[in-house]
């Protein structure tokens, strides 16, 4: 069966661009596919949380996976600072990077922007580090939402560089996956770009009714259209991409005619889209608390997926040693 691999930063809670944009298939993909779905604490140190978080944070996402219906029956749920393979391999395919490449990555540029005073050689090999986690299962699919086009074609290098090198067809090449037409991209509530945990502009999958609600009431908006069937600004395009994402077609519809023909109240809009989300986060919400209480359980399934992973990855490190030429004793 073929190989799956995803991740995701434990640096707070699941939201709407998490699920949307790689949640959503990681549960579809479980049923046909050999996944491997993890939770990329190492790569949250680039911003160095306090010791006393770490496992607090993982086990906030492990939850949040369960409570989305990530089944440890049916995949290998891990935690990646579990399986030290991948560091390995990490090491390995840095040999293989060049720092030009690296300093072009897009969200190197940013998060250096954004935190001068701490650009780390971490974040600079952040996609490197991203590369070993697909590449150490050999995978061929990676469900990821759009703003991970930038690393997954850095996990592609590594893979083909290391062929080329050595002369082998060990690597695949990893692909994204989505079942949607193209990549998603959830956007922010503040108007422009993507929602995201830096960005401060998310609804999370464990808030309740009332806060989602207020986030949605106060989403950025204009004065409203000036003439029939305008194009849409920025600001409204993005409600708009919510509705389609939450709510059911004959409401996207509603709405679509109302912006068509200048009668949208958005008022209106937005109380149907904070309904609608309401609707989709209220029964995973309630299954997080119950996950949250269960410290025990999480410890199991995290110690269980962690052998399955090393598994598959321990198996590719040693053929990984014989390629480079290593002694194998
Ligand atoms: P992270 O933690 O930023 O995001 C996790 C996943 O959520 C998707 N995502 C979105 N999709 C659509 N719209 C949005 N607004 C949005 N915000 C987040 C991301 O595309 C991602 O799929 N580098 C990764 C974590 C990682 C990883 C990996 C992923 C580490 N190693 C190996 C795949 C394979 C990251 O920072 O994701």
């Amino acid at each position: 069966m073929e190989k799956v691999v995803s991740g995701i930063r434990p640096t707070g809670h699941l939201h709407l661009g998490n699920y949307f944009g790689a949640v959503a298939n990681f549960i579809k993909m479980q049923d046909n596919y050999n996944c491997y779905f993890f939770i990329a604490d190492w790569h949250s140190l680039t911003t160095h949380p306090k010791p006393e978080d770490i496992v607090k944070s993982a086990h906030t996402i492990l939850a949040e996976y369960l409570a989305c219906g990530i089944d440890p029956a049916k995949c290998t749920i891990y935690i990646q600072s579990d399986v030290r393979e991948v560091l390995e391999l990490y090491l390995y395919l840095n040999m293989n990077t060049y720092l030009g490449e690296l300093e072009r990555v897009t969200t190197f540029k940013e998060k250096a922007r954004k935190q001068p005073d701490n650009v780390n050689a971490g974040l600079l090999t952040y996609p490197t580090l991203m590369a070993a986690d697909i590449l150490q299962h050999r995978a061929v699919k990676v469900p990821v939402g759009k703003d991970q086009e930038q690393n997954m074609e850095m996990a592609r290098k590594c893979a083909r560089r290391f062929n080329n090198i050595y002369g082998v067809e060990f690597f695949p090449e990893p692909q994204s996956f989505h079942y949607s037409a193209s990549a998603v991209k959830v956007p922010g509530l503040d108007g422009s770009g993507k929602m995201g945990k830096s960005e401060g502009n998310c609804i999370y999958l464990y808030e309740d009714a009332k806060t989602i609600t207020k986030k949605v009431m106060k989403a950025v908006t204009d004065t409203g259209p000036t003439a029939p069937n305008s194009e849409k600004p920025e600001v409204i395009q993005n409600l708009f991409t919510l509705l389609n994402i939450v709510s059911e077609e004959e409401t996207v519809k509603f709405f679509e005619d109302k912006w068509n023909d200048c009668s949208i109240r958005y008022g209106d809009l937005k109380k149907q889209l904070a309904a609608d989300i309401v609707k989709f986060t209220e029964p995973i919400r309630e299954k997080i608390e119950m996950y949250s209480n269960d410290t025990d359980l999480l410890m199991r399934i995290a110690k269980d997926g962690a052998e399955k992973a090393h598994e598959s990855a321990a198996e590719t490190l040693a053929e990984v040693r014989k390629i480079i030429g290593f002694k194998v004793y």
